[in-house]
């Protein structure tokens, strides 16, 4: 990717969400445990966060599954967004990742709205299902990409009419143009674009980002029965 660019669009991401998207002293304390704690800065961009709120205000979602949890930022964004009665259930792999992350949402004043269930998504998934549990109005997919498909499959299980699916980085630089990709990440997230394209249960878009994090972009979808 040519430099320029990405500091350009760093330059204009940081403007916009400085104006739109201010970190608070629990969103900037996170950023620095992640940081402090050697996490990868994978984080959603705050516009992002910013954004994922306005939905789940605008479609007055309660419930809330995120997977991929990392340090909880991006569940910190959405754990604010939903009535004090409402809840995140957010799954990780990493136990260290949990850690950090149960502390930044209990210094965020948000951990009373979040379900964090550590172990391999999948797991978590079926267990979710087995126990009936609820279904969610808004479905976050973030972990590992190569198992894009089968969180949509599994997502859909624990869905209803009207919950909105949203998976990030999707683009990859563009990489996921490359049909032949060697890359599981890539034919990850096709499959996910593939099967969001044409699941009769699904209407879906997708939307290229550039920030500082670079050219990526989210798939958003919508079921439809
Ligand atoms: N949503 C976060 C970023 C998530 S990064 C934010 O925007 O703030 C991806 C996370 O998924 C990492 O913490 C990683 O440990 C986790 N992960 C990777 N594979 C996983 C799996 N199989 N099950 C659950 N979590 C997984
Ligand atoms: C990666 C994962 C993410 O969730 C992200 O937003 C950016 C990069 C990664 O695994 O490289
Ligand atoms: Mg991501």
């Amino acid at each position: 990717m040519p430099s320029s660019n990405l500091k350009l669009w760093t330059q204009v991401d940081h403007y916009l969400a400085d104006l739109l998207a201010p970190a608070d002293d629990a969103l900037t304390a996170a950023i620095e445990a992640n940081h402090k704690a050697k996490l990868p800065a994978i984080d959603v961009p705050p516009l992002l966060g910013k954004f994922f709120a306005l939905l789940i205000q605008i479609s007055g979602t309660k419930r809330i599954l995120e997977i991929g949890t990392l340090g909880g930022y991006s569940t910190t964004w959405m754990a604010r967004a939903i009535p004090a009665d409402g809840k995140v259930v957010t799954l990780e792999l990493d136990p260290k990742h949990a850690e950090v992350a149960r502390a930044n949402l209990t210094r965020a004043g948000v951990i009373g709205r979040v379900d964090l269930r550590l172990g391999p998504a999948i797991e978590s998934l079926k267990a979710l299902h087995k126990s009936h549990a609820e279904p969610f109005d808004f479905i976050f997919i973030d972990a590992d990409k190569k198992s894009l498909p089968e969180y949509l499959d599994w997502s859909l299980k624990l869905a209803h009419k009207g919950t909105i699916i949203i998976a990030d980085n999707v683009v990859r630089d563009g990489k996921v143009i490359d049909a032949k990709s060697s890359d599981e990440n890539i034919q990850g997230a096709r499959g996910f674009l593939e099967l969001a394209a044409s699941h009769p249960r699904l209407s879906a878009t997708a939307i290229q980002t550039v920030d500082r994090k670079g050219h990526d972009g989210f798939a958003f979808a919508v079921v439809t029965s």
